[in-house]
C-alpha cells in the first residue's frame, strides 16, 4: 500500500477516527465510573453518621435517668460507639443497659473505618482502636473547628493511601455537642478504577489494530472496482475506440465514472472521425490544384513550347495556386477562430463606413450579374466593438454566396437593424434557395452544393467562417430559405451599449 493511495488514506483516516473516538468515549466512561464511585462513598459517609447518630439517640433512650448527667452519658454511647464489636461480643457490657437493643443495629459495621469524636464542651477527643498516632495527628489537623457547625467531605492522604473523610455535627437539645469525624479507605475505588482503566486503555491498542485490518479490507473493496476500471479504460486506444468500458460492479459512483468514461470515448471518437473526414476533406481540395499544376509542367516541360504556351502554363498554374493559398488562408483562419479567439483583436468601429465598404466591394462584383445590392440601416447605432476584419469576412463571405447563388438580375438586401441586446443584420437574395434537406449542413466544414451548370465551385468553408467568426463576437448566424425563391440569412452580434429606443430608418443605399 503506498502513502499516497487512496487505500492508505482511508485506512489511516479510519483508524485515526476510530482511535479518537475510541479514547474518547474511553475517557468519558472511566470518569463517569470515577464520579459514581465516589458519589457512592460519600452516600455511604453520610449514612453511617446518620447511622451514628441514630445509635446514639437510641442510647441515651435506653439507659438515660431524669437528674443524671447528659454529658457523661454522651461520654459512654461515644465509648459503645468506638468499641461496638466487643459490646456486641459481650466482652464490654454496662451496667446501665443490657446489650440486647443493639441487635437492631446489626447492620451498623464501623470495623474498617477510623473514627474521631470530638466532645466540643470538654475538648476530650476519643478514637477508634485501630487509630495509631500517626492517624490521630492527621485527624487533629484536619479537624475544622471553624465550620463545625456544617457537614464537610474531603480526601486525605494517610501513609500513601487515600482517604474520603466526613465531619458532621451532632447536636443535642439544639446546641452542638460534639463533632464525628470518619475516615474511610478509598481502596476498593482505587483498585476498581485501576482496573478499569487497564482494560480500557490496554484494550485500545488491540482495537485500532483490529480497525487497520478492517479498514484495510474494506478499502481494498472500495478502490478494486477504480482499479478495474482503469485497466479497461489502459485498452482503449486511438486505434480502437469502438470498445466501451463495461463494469461488473453496481456502485452508483462506480457507474457514474464509467458512464462518464463512456461518454468521454464518445467525444473522442467523433472528435478522431472528424479529423479523418477534415484530413481526406483538405487532402482532397489540394490534390485537385496539384494535379492540375502537376500536369501542366508536365505538358510544359516535355517539348520546346512557344511562348504564348508558357503563358497559359503559367497562368494556369497562377490560378490553381491562387485556390491553393484561398484553401490554406481558410484552413488557418478557421482554426484560429475555433482554438485561439484570444488573438482576435475588439476595437470600436463606424457601423455605417462599414457596410458601406462591404457594400460597395460586394456592388462591384454584382455588376457582372446585374445585381443590385441595396443596403437599409434602421439602426441609430453608429458604432460596434469587435474584429472588423473579420468580420468584413464574415459578412463577405455571406453576400459573396447570395451573388453566387442568385440568377443574372436579382436583388440582395443587407439590413441592418438592433434590439435592447444585439445587432441584427439580415441579407436576403432572390436566388436558388435551399433545400430543407440541406440547409442543416450548410454550416459543415467542406460542405458545398452547387448547380451542376455552376462555374463557381467553391471549396464548403465560407459558412463554417462565418459561423465561427460570429462565436467569437458571442454571437451567431441564422438562415431560412425557400427553395427557388431565396435565401436569408441573419447574423446576430451582442452590442455592449445599449441602442436607442426608437428604430427609424437613417440612410438606404443601393
Ligand atoms: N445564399 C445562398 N443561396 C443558396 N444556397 C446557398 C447560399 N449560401 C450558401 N448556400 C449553400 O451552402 C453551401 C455552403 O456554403 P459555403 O459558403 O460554406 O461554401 P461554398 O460557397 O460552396 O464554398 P466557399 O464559400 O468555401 O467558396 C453552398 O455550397 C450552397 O449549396
Ligand atoms: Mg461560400
Amino acid at each position: 500500500m503506498r502513502i499516497q493511495s487512496i487505500k492508505f488514506k482511508i485506512t489511516i483516516l479510519y483508524t485515526i477516527a476510530l482511535g479518537t473516538l475510541l479514547v474518547a468515549y474511553s475517557s468519558y466512561l472511566y470518569l463517569t465510573l470515577s464520579r459514581g464511585l465516589g458519589e457512592d462513598l460519600d452516600i455511604e459517609l453520610k449514612t453511617k453518621t446518620k447511622q451514628i447518630k441514630y445509635f446514639i439517640e437510641e442510647f441515651n433512650r435506653q439507659t438515660f435517668q431524669p437528674g443524671e448527667n447528659i454529658d457523661k452519658n454522651f461520654d459512654d454511647a461515644i465509648d459503645m460507639t468506638i468499641n461496638l464489636d466487643e459490646y456486641r461480643s459481650r466482652e464490654l457490657t454496662l451496667k446501665a443497659t443490657n446489650n440486647d437493643w443493639l441487635k437492631s443495629f446489626d447492620h451498623l459495621d464501623l470495623s474498617e473505618d477510623y473514627i474521631y469524636f470530638l466532645n466540643v464542651d470538654s475538648n476530650v477527643p476519643a478514637f477508634t482502636k485501630n487509630v495509631n498516632g500517626e492517624i490521630k495527628a492527621v485527624f487533629l489537623n484536619t479537624v475544622d473547628k471553624n465550620n463545625s457547625m456544617q457537614r464537610i467531605l474531603k480526601n486525605i492522604r494517610l501513609n500513601n493511601e487515600y482517604f474520603r473523610l466526613i465531619q458532621e455535627p451532632v447536636y443535642f437539645n439544639g446546641k452542638l455537642k460534639f463533632i464525628i469525624l470518619i475516615a474511610t479507605s478509598q481502596k476498593t475505588l482505587v483498585m476498581v478504577l485501576k482496573e478499569r482503566r487497564d482494560i480500557l486503555f490496554f484494550s485500545i491498542p488491540f482495537v485500532l489494530v483490529l480497525a487497520i485490518l478492517i479498514s484495510k479490507y474494506f478499502s481494498d473493496r472500495l478502490v478494486k472496482p477504480i482499479v478495474e476500471v482503469a485497466s479497461v479504460a489502459e485498452q482503449v486506444t486511438h486505434k480502437d475506440l469502438s470498445q466501451r468500458i463495461k463494469t461488473r460492479y453496481n456502485d452508483e459512483e462506480i457507474k457514474i465514472m464509467v458512464a462518464a468514461f463512456n461518454k468521454m470515448i464518445d467525444r473522442l471518437q467523433k472528435a478522431f472521425g472528424h479529423i479523418a473526414e477534415f484530413n481526406s476533406h483538405v487532402a482532397h481540395e489540394l490534390k485537385t490544384p496539384i494535379a492540375i499544376i502537376n500536369g501542366e509542367c508536365e505538358v510544359a516541360l516535355r517539348k520546346e513550347q512557344s511562348n504564348n504556351e508558357y503563358k497559359e502554363t503559367l497562368k494556369a498554374v497562377f490560378e490553381e495556386s491562387k485556390k491553393m493559398l484561398k484553401i490554406t488562408e481558410d484552413l488557418l483562419l478557421l482554426a484560429k477562430a475555433d482554438y485561439v479567439p484570444e488573438n482576435f483583436v475588439f476595437e470600436e468601429f463606424d457601423l455605417n463606413e462599414f457596410f458601406e465598404e462591404i457594400c460597395g466591394k460586394e456592388r462591384k462584383i454584382a455588376l457582372e450579374k446585374e445585381i443590385d445590392i441595396k443596403l437599409k440601416v434602421l439602426t441609430k447605432i453608429r458604432t460596434l466593438k469587435g474584429d472588423a476584419l473579420h468580420l468584413r469576412r464574415l459578412f463577405l463571405n455571406i453576400i459573396n454566396n447570395a451573388i453566387k447563388f442568385t440568377s443574372k438580375g436579382g436583388v440582395i438586401n443587407l439590413t441592418v437593424k438592433a434590439d435592447q441586446n444585439n445587432l441584427i443584420v439580415e441579407i436576403s437574395d432572390t436566388g436558388i434557395g435551399i433545400s430543407s434537406e440541406d440547409i442543416n449542413k450548410i454550416f459543415d466544414q467542406f460542405y458545398q452544393k452547387v448547380p451542376t451548370d455552376s462555374h463557381t465551385r467553391g471549396i464548403g468553408l465560407g459558412l463554417s467562417i462565418a459561423q465561427s467568426l460570429a462565436k467569437v463576437h458571442s454571437g451567431k448566424v441564422k438562415v431560412q430559405s425557400i427553395v427557388d425563391k431565396g435565401t436569408t440569412f441573419t447574423v446576430i452580434l451582442p452590442i455592449l451599449s445599449s441602442p436607442p429606443k426608437s428604430q427609424e430608418a437613417i440612410y438606404t443605399t443601393s
